[in-house]
């Protein structure tokens, strides 16, 4: 059986559709910044489970840089103990990060790659990504970038529902990084634990780097959209976030379905849940 935590967020839903066998932690049942109960807990969710996939995470990249101490506790300490734990018990762990722990002056990074976090989303991260290999080195830990998919908050996961109204969409070009459909990024985890793929970090993002405005003329286009797409400044917070950050793959081959691809899927759930 595997077993999810975080069942609640963007890629804990997607999870959620392409699993078999399932078991899911939401924060009704455990709240991770917990730290003196955690181990009590994991030791009970993680009983009769052969995997455990971590998609809980601190993801308010602003928020971060006020709640250092929440950040830490849910992206670097809680990683830490479900490392250890998972590892006495013999479950297989997957732990999944972000291209914000590069700063994004090269641009374009390999897994191998020195790391580098701007802000305090990134560092808890990094910190998170290095905890779970010291104390589980058969972990996979999984580096994406801008998620996006049903239930997901961010510009990405809006942006068809508003193209489609015809609203007025604003973006920026500010930065260049690779959209990521969490059903493609379920269904990669998937095939990596049937492929018994060996622990450390691996890259696994949509196959197409853009900026939020051109992803947005593109996708305008080719749905029609009635919209008015507005180029906006950056505006605040860039300094905490990497310009470009394009994560290449060189441990893991997968096929990742182009952007419009992805996003021709994800209208359709919208369309079909609008419908239902
Ligand atoms: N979103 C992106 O653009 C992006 C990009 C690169 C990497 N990633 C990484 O991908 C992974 C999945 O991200 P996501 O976008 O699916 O995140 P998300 O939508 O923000 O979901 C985060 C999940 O963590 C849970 N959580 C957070 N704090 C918690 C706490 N104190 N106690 C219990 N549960 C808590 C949330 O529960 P609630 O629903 O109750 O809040 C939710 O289920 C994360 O590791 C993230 O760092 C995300």
């Amino acid at each position: 059986m595997i077993g999810v935590i975080g069942g609640t967020g963007t890629l804990g839903r997607a999870l959620r559709e392409v699993l078999p066998v399932i078991k899911f932690h939401s924060r009704r049942d455990f709240d991770l910044r917990n730290v003196g109960g955690v181990e009590r807990y994991l030791r009970k969710f993680l009983r009769e489970l052969k995997v455990v996939i971590n998609a809980a995470a601190y993801t308010d990249v602003d928020g971060a840089e006020g709640n250092p101490v929440e950040a830490t506790l849910v992206n670097a300490d809680f990683p830490k103990v479900l490392a250890r734990v998972s590892r006495e018990m013999g479950v297989r762990l997957v732990h999944v990060s972000t291209d914000y722990v590069f700063d994004g002056r090269v641009g374009f990074y390999y897994e191998d790659d020195y790391p580098q976090p701007l802000g305090v989303y990134g560092k808890t991260k990094l910190l998170g990504e290095r905890y779970v290999l010291e104390e589980n080195p058969d972990a996979i830990v999984i580096r994406t970038s801008w998620l996006y998919g049903p239930g997901g908050r961010n510009f990405f996961s809006r942006l068809p529902s508003m193209l489609l109204k015809g609203e007025e969409v604003k973006a920026h070009d500010g930065q260049l990084s690779s959209p990521t459909y969490a059903p493609f990024l379920a269904r990669v985890i998937f095939e990596m634990l049937e492929g018994e793929v060996p622990g450390g970090v691996y890259h696994v993002t949509g196959r197409f780097p853009t900026t939020p405005f051109k992803a947005a003329v593109l996708l305008g286009d080719a749905l029609g959209s009635r919209s008015r797409i507005l180029l906006r400044s950056p505006g605040p917070g860039m300094e905490i976030r990497p310009r470009t950050s394009v994560l290449l793959s060189s441990r893991y081959r997968y096929d990742a379905p182009s952007f419009l691809k992805c996003m021709e899927e994800y209208v359709a759930f919208l369309r079909s849940s609008v419908e239902s």
